[in-house]
Parts: C-alpha cells; sequence; structure tokens
C-alpha cells in the first residue's frame, strides 16, 4: 500500500514532498505554517490579503491607522472613490512580510504567496502588479494566482527580471477557467509552472455558483489532464478542496495529480493565524454548522460556520481603514446592502444585514469563520483535554500524517 512519501513533486528544478499547504488569508496561513511546511519539504504559502493590516500585527507598522487618518473625511460618505492605496506603502507592507518570511527560511521545501485578483483595492491593475512585482523583488519561491480569472495578470509582470524563473501557478475551478487562462496568457510566452484544481469542497471562496455540489474534484482532475495530455502541454496538476487524509492525496496522485492542496486540516494547528477559540469552534461544528452562503461581496460563494459572527453583522463599512474589496468605481456590494437597511430603518442604533457583510473587517478580526467541508471531521484528528476542548496540533503533525498515513488512518497525537 502507497503513502504520499512515495511520490516527489518536481517544480523549479527541485524535488519536494508533493503537499501544499494552500493559502488562507486573512493571515490564516501564517509565516510560520509556510515555514514549517517548507522546513518539511514541501510547499506553504502565506498570503497578501490586507497585507498592509497584517503588516501592522505582525511588524508594528502604522498602515490602517494612517490611511484611516487620512480618509476620516469620507467616512459618512456613501462614495469611496477617494480611499486608495499608496502604491509606495502597499510595497512597502509586502515588502515586510515577504522579507520576514523568506527571510526564516529553513530546508527544502518552497514558500509561495497567494494573490487573489478579487482583491481590487480600488484600482484592481496597479494594485496587483505592485502585490506580484514586490513579492518577486523580496525573494518570493512562486505566486498562486487565485479568486479569479486572471486573464491579464502574467502580462502585469512579464517585464520582470524573475518572470521566467519564480514559479507561477493558477488555481481554477473547470477546464474552461483554464483554457481561458492559457489563451490570454499565451502573448507572454509563457505557460503557468502549475496548476491547482480546486473542487467543491475547498474552503474560503468557491469558483462555483451556488450548484456547487453538484461538481466533483476527481470528474473535473480528469477532464483537465486528459485536455493537457491531448494538447501536449506538461503542466503538474494539483488537485485541492476535501483531501483529509493521506490516502485521499495517493489516490489523486496515482491518477496523475503532481501533488495535493491542503489547508482545513492545518486550520487547527498550532502555527495557523486563527485564535485559539476560534480553533474550537472549528473543532466542534458538525455537518450542519457548515454551510456555503453569498455573503462575501466578491459575488464568490464563500464556505463558512453558520455560528460566525460576520453573518448578519451591521457595522458601517471600514472602507477608509481596509477597502480591500473596493471595485474600480470605488463601491463594494457590502456598501450597498448596509445603505439600503439604513435607509429602511432610520431609527435604529444598529442595522442587522444578512445578504452581504463587510469582509474586510470580519477576515480582519477572524470573525467569518470560512472552512472547508470537512471542518467537521477534525474532531477525528486529535484528543479530548480534560476540560473538553480539544488538542490544537503541530503544523508537523498533520504534515507527517498526510505524509506517511496509509489505509485513511488519521495518526493522532501524543
Ligand atoms: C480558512 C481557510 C481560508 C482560505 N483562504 C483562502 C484564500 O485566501 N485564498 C485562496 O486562494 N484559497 C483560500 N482557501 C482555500 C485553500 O487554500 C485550499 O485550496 C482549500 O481549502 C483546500 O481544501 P481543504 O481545505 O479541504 O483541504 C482557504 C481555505 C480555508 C480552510
Amino acid at each position: 500500500m502507497k503513502c504520499v512519501d512515495d511520490f516527489r513533486l518536481r517544480l523549479g528544478g527541485q524535488e519536494l514532498v508533493p503537499i501544499m499547504v494552500g493559502g488562507m488569508g486573512v493571515d490564516i496561513s501564517t509565516a510560520e505554517l509556510a515555514l514549517e511546511t517548507a522546513r518539511l519539504g514541501g510547499v506553504g504559502h502565506i498570503s497578501d490579503a490586507m497585507v498592509p493590516t497584517v503588516a501592522d500585527r505582525r511588524y508594528n507598522t502604522k498602515y490602517v491607522k494612517n490611511k484611516l487618518k487620512q480618509y476620516k473625511f469620507n467616512v459618512a460618505n456613501t462614495d469611496k472613490a477617494v480611499v486608495q492605496f499608496d502604491m509606495g506603502l502597499l510595497a512597502e507592507a509586502t515588502a515586510h512580510h515577504v522579507d520576514a518570511t523568506m527571510g526564516a527560511k529553513r530546508g527544502s521545501g518552497l514558500i509561495f504567496i497567494n494573490c487573489m485578483e478579487k482583491l481590487t483595492m480600488n484600482a484592481p491593475k496597479e494594485t496587483l502588479r505592485v502585490r506580484l512585482k514586490t513579492a518577486m523583488d523580496h525573494g518570493i519561491d512562486g505566486i498562486t494566482l487565485a479568486a479569479g480569472l486572471h486573464l491579464g495578470s502574467f502580462a502585469l509582470i512579464e517585464d520582470h527580471p524573475r518572470f521566467r524563473d519564480v514559479q507561477l501557478g493558477i488555481i481554477v475551478s473547470s477546464l474552461r477557467a483554464l483554457q481561458l487562462f492559457i489563451k490570454k496568457s499565451a502573448r507572454t510566452g509563457r505557460l503557468p509552472d502549475y496548476v491547482v484544481i480546486e473542487g467543491p469542497l475547498a474552503g474560503g471562496h468557491l469558483g462555483f455558483g451556488m450548484d456547487w455540489a453538484a461538481y466533483d474534484l476527481a470528474t473535473i482532475v480528469v477532464e483537465i489532464r486528459d485536455w493537457l495530455k491531448a494538447e501536449n502541454l506538461d503542466i503538474p496538476l494539483i488537485p485541492a478542496g476535501g483531501i483529509f487524509t493521506g490516502t485521499d492525496a495517493v489516490n489523486f496522485l496515482d491518477m496523475g495529480a503532481a501533488a495535493v492542496q491542503v489547508a482545513t486540516r492545518f486550520t487547527v494547528a498550532s502555527e495557523c493565524g486563527l485564535p485559539p477559540e476560534v480553533q474550537q469552534e472549528y473543532f466542534k461544528a458538525s455537518e450542519n454548522d457548515i454551510e456555503v452562503n453569498t455573503i462575501s461581496p466578491t459575488g464568490y460563494p464563500m464556505r463558512m460556520l453558520k455560528n460566525s459572527p460576520a453573518i448578519g453583522d451591521g457595522i458601517r463599512p471600514n472602507c477608509e481603514a481596509y477597502g480591500y474589496l473596493l471595485d474600480s468605481s470605488g463601491s463594494c456590494q457590502y456598501i450597498e446592502a448596509y445603505n439600503r437597511e439604513v435607509a429602511a430603518h432610520p431609527e435604529a442604533k444598529k442595522v442587522k444585514v444578512w445578504d452581504k457583510t463587510c469582509l474586510c473587517t470580519h477576515m480582519r478580526n477572524f470573525e467569518c469563520w470560512t472552512c472547508g467541508q470537512y471542518t467537521y471531521r477534525l474532531k477525528d484528528t486529535t484528543r479530548k483535554n480534560e476540560d473538553g476542548s480539544y488538542q490544537l496540533l503541530s503544523a508537523e503533525h498533520v504534515f507527517r500524517d498526510y505524509q506517511f498515513s496509509k489505509d485513511n488512518k488519521i495518526a493522532l497525537p501524543a
């Protein structure tokens, strides 16, 4: 019987353990988690979601406070078009995060950064270019393009000296999305170095509609694998979403996948950025406590725990401090939903907003408990403490369990 360790991922001239820990914004996949993954010979991710905010918490900068000060005059205004990110400061914050992470890297693995296109930041092209370029400037091993089709993203960085040497990958949920990406990027003379195929059971935003349950990861993987073969294209495929045991991973590796991307099992690792009390919520969750809803202002369905404080909360939009989801004309679906409720309830001290959430604020405060479908199985991966809480795991324990376990077994911590 095989285990994941019988396989190797070849990427950028290196041989790696074929386990990629997926990017989890906002700072849920911390530098510590990515560093452990790289130390153990796999591929870890940091995320650049809300990176100035993350830098403030981690590196004692004051980006958020200063931005809020600059735009305070606009707080009560429903039009957020004036609220712009300063490109120099955005680059500085990204540099802090990437430098601190890459400077601490040990071991033979790699560290990538997850860049979501849907973080449009009131100037989609310009801000994405700065984020990508700065990560490359500061020595990131690779970039995973996420949450969007990224049809123009390669073109944004094609002049960068590292464009052909940094590992560049894309997350897709269908063959059609991959075909579009390859077609639109063809002009840059470069293919992605790897493709993450994210199925309907993943955490975070989903690349499906609310009919997500009609799709199946293995079917999509086979479709993409066979198309690439027919086109004579050799690109490592990395399935993601609901791969919960080493055996689940082996099944995909046997089908021809080059590696797997996993995340949910690492949400209860002590290196993960979620606060310990939130990690207990993940452990406690049953299948009925998990839903896919449409409250994300990005327009993508998102999976989360039903008891996430973000659901129904009606705080005033925080775009002057954050503003990561403002589109190119300075609007966000949450602002519209919030203004509608305020107009409908002029006497209310605080309104309830059910159809959308202020994702920036709630992700920043770990109040939107996004998770994979199999979060309800996390309790089976650990032991209970005497007080009834669940024991957190080390990232090393989870990684090695994926790497060496057989027969659908999950090793419990010592
Ligand atoms: C808490 C959490 C946050 C996530 N955030 C992101 C994100 O910011 N960007 C992204 O591309 N994927 C995100 N994902 C998706 C993961 O990177 C990964 O592809 C997926 O969850 C793998 O499936 P699994 O969780 O069932 O192992 C997130 C997943 C989780 C569980």
